[in-house]
């Protein structure tokens, strides 16, 4: 007799993104004649930039040829993919060696498959509302969590817990946040990282929006902060960076200084861990992604996905000013691609995504969704098409604008 893992039970029925494509479903199908605008998962809709497709047709040439062909390639990545990711460090100030560095299919992997290295007695911090595959993972993991209060109060960049009583061995921090659109300061994140090196936790920093960042004072890295490579993981990714939501590359750094420790007491390397994790259950991201993906921190490969960054930041300010036109408080959209606001009128989540969807046939995305302190907010994405984005606040206007 076969077993299921019971955790899995223990989970809300199906995944946020895929309950709101099914709701989406289901008012096209009643609807076929209503031009929907979609602003609700955070993907994007700008194709890859030419130096990443050049470098890809290239890569499939070679692939073609029995003298540049390629079968598997190292799990942890090609090391001139580990070059350009080390070199977009060192221009932030970062110095990274190659083996700190691991290629993967984007950062919602890593994020969930790095639970794998950590023994389920840890207990977890999670802030409550964010990206749910940190909640998910550790539930099927088994693991206990701690939620930690994001909220206005906070300014939705919550703080190292005060109380003695808390005590996380592995800490979730996103900046830019998802949802939130928040940005942790450089003191704000020394807090977190002399937090982390004083209790012996390890913070899982997932910097996946880290290049919507304007402000120069505010960390992309979180390795900009000293004492972060004895505490902290990083996961990135080149989905919203470069348009790879659909062709997949990311990276992970885990520092050599990282340790963490064994039941009889022994610190052990994380990356070692890491490692052989990664060579046991991934065999790599494909070589002509991996060359698309290097072209990305080529000089003009920065400047062309700087161009499509600009675009959604347009949309940000699109979207950030029919806030102001409507009196709608919101938080984001200035250092990040979302824009979380509160909704009208006391609204709940869910009844707000309902009727938007049904009045203006815009899609969004209910806070609920990311944890119980996003009940009564709502996140739009600035991903979309720029003539779509205008069209949706025009529309939004009509029940708003005072
Ligand atoms: C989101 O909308 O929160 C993201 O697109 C989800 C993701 O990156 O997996």
């Amino acid at each position: 007799m076969a077993f299921i893992n019971d955790q899995y039970l223990e989970l809300q029925d199906s995944y946020l993104f895929s309950t709101i494509a099914k709701k989406v479903n289901e008012y096209v199908a009643a609807h076929p004649d209503k031009k929907i605008i979609r602003m609700g998962i955070g993907d994007v809709t700008r194709p890859l930039v030419p130096a990443v497709l050049k470098a890809m047709h290239d890569a499939v040439d070679e692939m073609g040829q029995k003298e540049t062909f390629k079968g598997y390639g190292p799990e942890q990545g090609y090391s001139f993919l580990h070059d350009a990711v080390q070199s977009y460090y060192k221009s932030h100030g970062v110095d990274l060696s190659s083996d700190e560095i691991f290629i993967s299919d984007g950062a919602k992997s890593d994020v969930g498959n790095i639970t794998d290295i950590f023994g389920n007695e840890n207990i977890v911090m999670i802030p409550d509302p964010v990206y749910p595959v940190y909640v998910d993972t550790n539930i099927m993991a088994g693991r206990d969590i701690v939620y930690l209060d994001s909220n206005a109060i906070n300014n939705f960049c919550p703080m190292p817990p005060t109380d003695d009583e808390i005590a996380p061995d592995l800490i979730y921090l996103c900046s830019p946040n998802n949802p939130t659109g928040s940005v942790y300061n450089k003191e704000q994140l020394t807090a977190w990282v002399n937090y982390a090196n004083e209790n012996s936790a390890v913070i899982l920093y997932d910097a996946a929006y880290e290049c919507f960042i304007n402000d120069a004072s505010l960390p992309k890295s979180i390795y900009e902060i000293q004492g972060a490579k004895e505490c902290a993981i990083e996961f990135c990714s080149l989905s919203k960076t470069a348009g790879f939501t659909g062709t997949r590359c990311g990276y992970t750094i885990v520092p050599k200084a990282l340790t963490a420790f064994s039941v009889d007491g022994d610190a052990v390397s994380l990356n070692k861990l890491w490692l052989r994790r990664q060579t046991t259950k991934f065999n790599g991201v494909p070589y002509i992604i991996q060359k698309g993906a290097a072209a990305v921190f080529t000089e003009e490969g920065q400047k062309q996905i700087k161009e499509n960054i600009d675009y959604y930041m347009k949309n940000a300010r699109t979207i950030a000013a029919t806030m102001d036109e409507c009196g709608i408080t919101y938080y984001g959209g200035d250092n990040s691609p979302y824009i979380w606001l509160e909704c009208p009128n006391n609204m709940k989540s869910w009844d707000f995504f309902d009727y938007l969807l049904n009045e203006i046939a815009v899609v969004g995305t209910p806070g609920a969704g990311f944890g119980s302190n996003g009940e009564g907010y709502f996140r739009l994405t600035a991903f979309g098409d720029a003539d779509n984005t205008v069209e949706a606040m025009e529309r939004f206007k009509t029940l708003y604008k005072k």
